[in-house]
């Protein structure tokens, strides 16, 4: 038997790069990788319940976001985390997991893997297991290289194949937000598609001075030195093979936002902006059509799972 609350709720927040590298080849397959990784306020809300039998996600999805690229149950990241869960720590076998989706689905803002990382988070505060953090962090590694990031929360930079996390923030230190509109084509880019097509240019994209500039720009909260810098490897072969990637981009620079860079692996694109107010004169010339939204950064944020009656 399980003591402790039978419901659990996380927010489980979306994520932008602000730098990606990709630095080299591994023998597993995937690139060593060193990201500055940086959650923001536009969150899936997850709620798992103990019930029934079996491991049950139930999805549903915030006006504007289409659900059509959900796959099957076992390839769900949610699901597979509560699975791994059981299978390492004997949680419960009947857990009732619900997403509400805000997070565009394959967009590069991380939603799949943040759910991931609030039901290891959700699971565990539910059964009360005692992980130790370092062994949270290698399971989250094992479902895919946002995961740790994601559940370590805050700006962090990311390195490995994603299984290395290390706060930019110095422990108690706290650091103002960056405003941002996030925006999607309303495609979808495979990561691995994306990988492969930066393997085949040979174009490996160490940037030291991007990655210096705006690990010292997250900390001052300084807006314009982190737009000045920002970087992803990925960004140029994503435009060419997805041209509604590079075409949004376009739309986000000439309505005047401060800097604007391809999310992750895409297809969302993000600009940076002054403020909430400038964020939404530029999502207004954005215009319809485009999902979008204004949203700010979380630089100090945690993740933490909440009992049922705490907000
Ligand atoms: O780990 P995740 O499932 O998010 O990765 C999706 C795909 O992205 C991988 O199959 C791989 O092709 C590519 N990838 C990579 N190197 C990384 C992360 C992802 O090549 N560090």
């Amino acid at each position: 038997m399980f003591s402790g609350d039978s419901v659990c709720t996380v927010e489980a927040h979306a994520k932008i790069n602000l730098t990606l590298e990709v630095l080299g080849r591994r023998a597993d397959g995937y690139h060593d990788l060193r990201s500055i990784l940086v959650p923001v306020a536009l969150a899936d809300s997850i709620r798992v319940e103990r019930k029934g039998t079996s491991i049950d996600v139930h999805v549903r999805a915030a006006p504007g976001i289409d659900l059509g690229a959900i796959g099957p149950v076992e390839q769900n990241l949610a699901w597979r985390a509560a699975r791994l869960l059981q299978e390492r720590y004997g949680a419960p076998v009947g857990l009732r997991i619900d997403i509400l989706k805000r997070i565009p689905i394959g967009g590069g803002l991380g939603g799949g893997s943040a759910d991931a990382a609030g039901v290891l988070r959700a699971v565990c505060r539910l059964a009360q297991l005692r992980v130790p953090e370092s062994t949270m962090l290698a399971l989250a590694a094992e479902l895919g290289s946002d995961v740790p990031a994601l559940l370590h929360g805050g700006a962090v930079c990311m390195e490995g194949r994603g299984d290395r996390v290390t706060p930019v923030l110095d422990a108690g230190a706290d650091a103002a937000p960056f405003w941002l509109v996030l925006a999607n084509p309303g495609i979808s880019v495979s990561t691995s598609h994306a990988y492969q097509l930066c393997r085949l240019s040979g174009g490996l994209t160490a940037n030291p001075e991007a990655f210096k500039n705006t690990r010292s720009s997250v900390r001052r909260g300084d807006v314009h030195g982190a737009a000045a810098a920002l970087f992803n490897g990925l960004e140029q072969k994503v435009f060419e093979a997805y041209p509604e990637t590079a075409s949004l981009a376009a739309r986000l620079k000439s309505a005047g936002s401060l800097g604007v860079l391809l999310s992750g692996s895409g297809a969302s694109v993000f600009a940076l902006v002054s403020g909430k107010a400038h964020g939404e004169d530029v999502r207004r010339l954005l215009g319809a059509g485009v999902w979008s939204v204004v949203t700010q950064t979380l630089p100090d944020g945690v993740m933490a799972a909440h009992g049922p009656l705490e907000p």
